[in-house]
């Protein structure tokens, strides 16, 4: 009843089977090879046992004048009872063996992924390629009803999968960022601790292209049943193309969060600079102090090549004729930049623009 509920059924293993999944690996089919060995054994361990039970039940049955035999220790049957379960063990370690070694050989891995655990999300940083996000739930758990978690297809999705390219040996490094999580993969035969300060190794070879779920399998807190994991294998091909889009995505950030930081720390040095030598005669809305003083012209701050190269010229000479001063020897041309970019922004035009001091 529990393997066979909806819920695991479909989430986790994809089929109502009640044995282990077959998985989509080298290693995971290998781990299931070696548990069918060790359950067929298992089965013949039990007839034998159960079978000489059974039959002594019934054969030596009490029957009227039947007597218990009394004897001693026996030699030879305590010889065989230590050797035979031996052997067993022996014969079923020699296949065990040999099988974790493979699994804890994570050389010759073709790329590294980090993987830490979070209360309550999943972090993947693909070592070398400045490529890394969080993988969220989609739907906040808080956003999802009793009803929906036990309806037949319900699924937790994340908003970001792992992706990974087939035939490709991935080494998993796994640590965590606060308590204990557990990554596991069902379809992938991985399950491995993530532990805060220490590192874990383990490593996949996925088959075929497609989703494969699972699960954090560590009591990890309060939303320990809602830190789903995705993995999106996909052909070599198209992981390329991915990873170069992530990698534009995250250039295109990068740029874009440094033109932000330049912008503000421009506008700071602007507004002082302003306040310091602009505000006694313009207002910081652009227009003049009348009546001495007129509006400053539209063009000045419009966002125009030429309006921009006049308002350069007019902060560094000044205009003859009025009382504008030329600033060019006073201010630096870093706090004229500054200026001129902040009033093309603060004017209530929003330009955007940023005033290069080479300018
Ligand atoms: Cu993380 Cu349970």
């Amino acid at each position: 009843v529990f393997f066979s509920h909806p819920l695991l059924a479909k989430n986790l293993y994809g089929d109502s089977s009640l044995n282990l999944p077959v998985g989509v690996t080298h290693m995971s089919r290998e781990v299931y090879s070696l548990h069918m060995i060790i359950f067929w054994i298992c089965v013949v361990i039990a007839v034998v046992v159960f079978g000489v039970m059974f039959w002594s039940l019934v054969r030596y049955r009490k029957s009227k004048g039947a007597r218990a035999a009394h004897f001693h220790e026996n030699t030879w049957v305590e010889l065989l009872w230590t050797a035979i379960p031996l052997i067993i063990l022996v014969l079923m370690a020699i296949p065990a063996t040999a099988t974790l070694q493979k699994i804890y050989d994570t050389s010759e891995a073709e790329m590294d992924v980090m993987i830490t655990g979070h209360q309550w999300r999943w972090h993947y940083e693909y070592l070398g390629q400045d490529v890394s996000f969080f993988s969220n739930l989609s739907t906040p758990p808080e956003q999802i009803s009793g009803a929906e978690q036990k309806g037949e297809n319900y699924l937790l999705e994340v908003d970001q999968p792992l992706v990974l390219p087939v035939d490709t040996k991935v080494r998993l490094l796994l640590t965590s960022n606060d308590v204990i999580h557990s990554w596991w993969v069902p379809q992938l035969a991985v399950k491995k601790d993530a532990i805060p300060g220490f590192v874990n190794e383990n490593w996949t070879k996925i088959d075929e292209p497609g989703i494969y779920r699972g699960q954090c399998t560590e009591l990890c807190g309060r939303l320990h049943g809602f830190m789903p994991i995705t993995v999106k294998a996909v052909s070599k091909e198209d992981y390329q193309l991915w990873l170069s889009e992530q990698k534009q995505q995250a250039a295109e950030k990068a740029a874009g969060n440094e033109r932000e930081w330049a912008l503000a720390d421009l506008m700071t040095q602007g507004e002082s600079v302003y306040n310091t030598y602009c505000a006694a005669c313009h207002m910081v809305n652009g227009q003049g102090i009348p009546p001495a003083f007129p509006a400053l012209a539209g063009s000045l701050v419009a966002s125009t090549a030429e309006g921009r190269a006049t308002h350069i010229e007019r902060v560094l000479y000044g205009k003859s004729g009025t009382a504008m001063a030329a600033f060019g020897s006073t201010l630096s041309a870093a706090d004229i930049a500054a200026v001129i970019t902040y009033e093309r922004n603060a004017f209530g035009n929003n330009t955007g623009d940023i005033i290069q001091p080479a300018e």
